[in-house]
C-alpha cells in the first residue's frame, strides 16, 4: 500500500465512494485547489498505483472558542488554527477492509510531521453518521458535546500516540 499525492495519473474518474460530493470533489476539484495551495489530497493506492482505493483531503481553518468545549476554550480566548481532515473516502469496492484506517493513521502522521513546523492546535473532522463519529473516536478524537458529529484531536494526543517512527 502506498500514500502519496493525488496526482494526474490517478485514475479520478474510475473512483466510487457512493457519495456523489464526495466523488465530485476528487474528479473535479482536489487538484486544481492543492495547485492553488487550499488543500492537499492525498491517495491510497495498492497493487495498480492508478487506482485509487481511498482519499483524504486536509485543509486549515481557524476555529472560534465557543466552539469547542470549555475545557479547551479557556486555553484559547481568541479564534485560533486548526487542521480539518475535510473529506476521507473509499471506493465502494474496496471498503471495510482496513483502507480507510490506514489512511487515516498516515493523515495523522502527516498532521503530527506539519505540527513541528507550523503552530496550530490539533485536527477537526465532522463525521458523516454517529456510527462513523465512533470510529474516529476509538482513533483518539474527542466528540464536542455541542456538535456530536464533529470532533477534534489535540495536537499533543496526535504528536504522541500518532508520530511516525
Ligand atoms: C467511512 C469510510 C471512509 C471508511 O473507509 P473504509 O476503507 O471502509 O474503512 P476501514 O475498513 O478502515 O474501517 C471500516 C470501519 O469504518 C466504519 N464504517 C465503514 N463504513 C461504514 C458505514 N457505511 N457505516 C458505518 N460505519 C462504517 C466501521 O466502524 C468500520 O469498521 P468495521 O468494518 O470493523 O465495522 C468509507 O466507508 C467511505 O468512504 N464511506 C463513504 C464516504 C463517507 O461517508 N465519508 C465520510 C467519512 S466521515
Amino acid at each position: 500500500m502506498k500514500v502519496e499525492p493525488l496526482n494526474k495519473n490517478h485514475d479520478r474518474a474510475a473512483f466510487d465512494c457512493g457519495n456523489e460530493a464526495l466523488n465530485t470533489y476528487l474528479q473535479k476539484t482536489a487538484r486544481q485547489h492543492a495547485e492553488r495551495n487550499l488543500s492537499r489530497t492525498f491517495v491510497l493506492t495498492d497493487a495498480d498505483p492508478s487506482i485509487i482505493i481511498s482519499y483524504a483531503t486536509l485543509i486549515s481553518c481557524e476555529v472560534e472558542p465557543a466552539e469547542i468545549p470549555a475545557s479547551w476554550a479557556e486555553r484559547y480566548p481568541h479564534r485560533f488554527p486548526a487542521a480539518r481532515l475535510a473529506r476521507l473516502a473509499t471506493d465502494s469496492r474496496f471498503v471495510r477492509r482496513g483502507y480507510g484506517t490506514h489512511l487515516l493513521v498516515d493523515m495523522l502522521w502527516r498532521v503530527a510531521e506539519a505540527g513541528r513546523n507550523v503552530g496550530f492546535v490539533g485536527l477537526f473532522v465532522d463525521a458523516k453518521t454517529d456510527e462513523l463519529a465512533d470510529w474516529y473516536a476509538a482513533f483518539g478524537f474527542v466528540r464536542l458535546t455541542q456538535r456530536p458529529l464533529t470532533l477534534f484531536m489535540p495536537l499533543e494526543t496526535i504528536a504522541v500516540a500518532w508520530k511516525a517512527e
